[in-house]
């Protein structure tokens, strides 16, 4: 359902290096993450918003404070089931895509997918299917050379959406678009996040996509300073 909490972040401290060189990441954050929203992490650059996907995407254990996925405890777990959360719970996107120079769109999707165990048949279909929603169903054959900046982005988001994450994690994807193409993601992750009921979590620095969230937190030295409800518009297509 919408509005129900996908993730939740408890008293989550992170902190690097010791004594008099030690930096806090993340100072004591506190918080629930919906299903079916785009939230918008902003902040200044050392802020901590790197620290706190990595946290609750099972990437970085936290110093202290744990993260709650499914009234279960995330960082009690052991490794393996840490990796497995990862593996089948997680997507993410960071702010070079990732893709192979000499893979077509199709392969791009496609061969992870075969990596995980999906017949190859079928992980073609799939990856059509995916490529399709993000409006690349005429690009399948292109190379990433072939491709723009926010076209290369959106087959890094469909490889992503590919393995039906149900937390999605976001690490600037936008900010080496120019502000059209930001928006066609932006406003892609948002309607991925309705219609598949996820929740996603994308850090960007980026104002003008303030307009497609539903949500936007503000996080200073650590901290989430402003957590606010944007006003809900229609989704653009
Ligand atoms: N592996 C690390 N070792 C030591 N310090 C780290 C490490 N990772 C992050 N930090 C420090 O923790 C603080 C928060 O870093 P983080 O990467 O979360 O910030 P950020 O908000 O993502 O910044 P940016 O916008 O520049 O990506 C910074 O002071 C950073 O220097
Ligand atoms: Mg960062």
């Amino acid at each position: 359902m919408n509005g129900d909490v996908a993730i939740r972040a408890k008293a989550l401290r992170q902190v690097f290096g010791q004594g008099a060189n030690a930096v806090v990441a993340l100072d004591r954050v506190t918080l629930d993450l919906k299903r079916g929203e785009l939230t918008l992490l902003m902040g200044p650059s050392g802020s901590g918003k790197s620290s706190l996907i990595a946290a609750l995407g099972g990437l970085q254990v936290p110093t202290d404070g744990d993260v709650i996925v499914g009234e279960q405890s995330l960082w009690s777990k052991g490794r393996r089931q840490i990796n497995r959360f990862r593996r089948e719970q997680c997507g993410f996107v960071f702010q070079s895509g990732g893709l192979f120079p000499s893979l077509t769109a199709l392969k791009q999707v496609a061969i992870p997918l075969t990596y995980i165990g999906v017949e190859k048949r079928q992980a073609y279909r799939k990856a059509r299917e995916v490529l399709e929603e993000v409006g690349l169903g005429d690009r399948i054959d292109s190379l990433p050379g072939e491709m723009s900046g926010g076209q290369n982005q959106r087959v890094a988001i469909a490889r992503m959406l590919s393995k039906d994450p149900n937390l999605v994690f976001c690490d600037e994807p936008t900010s080496a678009l120019d502000s059209e193409n930001g928006a066609v993601v932006a406003n892609l992750l948002r309607r991925e996040a309705r219609s598949r009921q996820a929740m996603i979590l994308c850090v960007t620095h980026d104002d003008r996509l303030r307009r497609f969230a539903d949500r936007i937190l503000q996080i200073r030295d650590g901290q989430i300073v402003q957590d606010s409800q944007t006003e809900k518009e229609g989704v653009e297509h």
